[in-house]
């Protein structure tokens, strides 16, 4: 490989990690939608345990961090019930109607 072929391959790389970077990336958001109402919104209503929590909740830099680094860390617990799919799925509904989102959503 020349030099010019190694730096042409090493930007294609920088890309693809680039790109990836973006946690939300591949979830499918309407099933995170359902997953989200039907299972998070128990403990997540004015009133209830854990309080309102809104995809307007966050930015969507918030949601990432959220899901990468916090992991619901004020009930672990909670995290262990999902596979990495269904939590990837809610991670791109929250995500996509944060509320610095297109399409910011109260309800969820
Ligand atoms: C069994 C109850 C329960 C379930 C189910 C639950 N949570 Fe929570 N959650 C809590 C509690 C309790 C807290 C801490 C609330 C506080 O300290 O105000 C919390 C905190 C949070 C926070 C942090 C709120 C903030 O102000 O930053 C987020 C975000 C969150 N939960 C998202 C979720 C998501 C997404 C789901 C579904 C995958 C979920 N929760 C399911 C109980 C629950």
């Amino acid at each position: 490989m020349n030099v010019v072929m190694k730096l042409m391959a090493g930007a294609a790389l920088v890309a693809m990690v680039s790109t990836s970077v973006l946690a939300a990336e591949g979830g499918n958001a309407r099933k995170g939608k359902y997953l989200y109402k039907k299972n998070c919104k128990t403990c997540h209503v004015d009133g209830a345990e854990g309080n309102n929590v809104t995809p307007m909740s966050k930015t969507q830099g918030q949601w990432d961090r959220y899901f990468e680094k916090d992991q619901h860390k004020d009930k672990p617990e909670v995290w262990g019930e999902y596979s990495e799919k269904d939590l990837k799925d809610i991670q791109q509904f929250l995500f996509e109607h944060a509320v610095d989102s297109d399409q910011p959503e109260t309800c969820g």
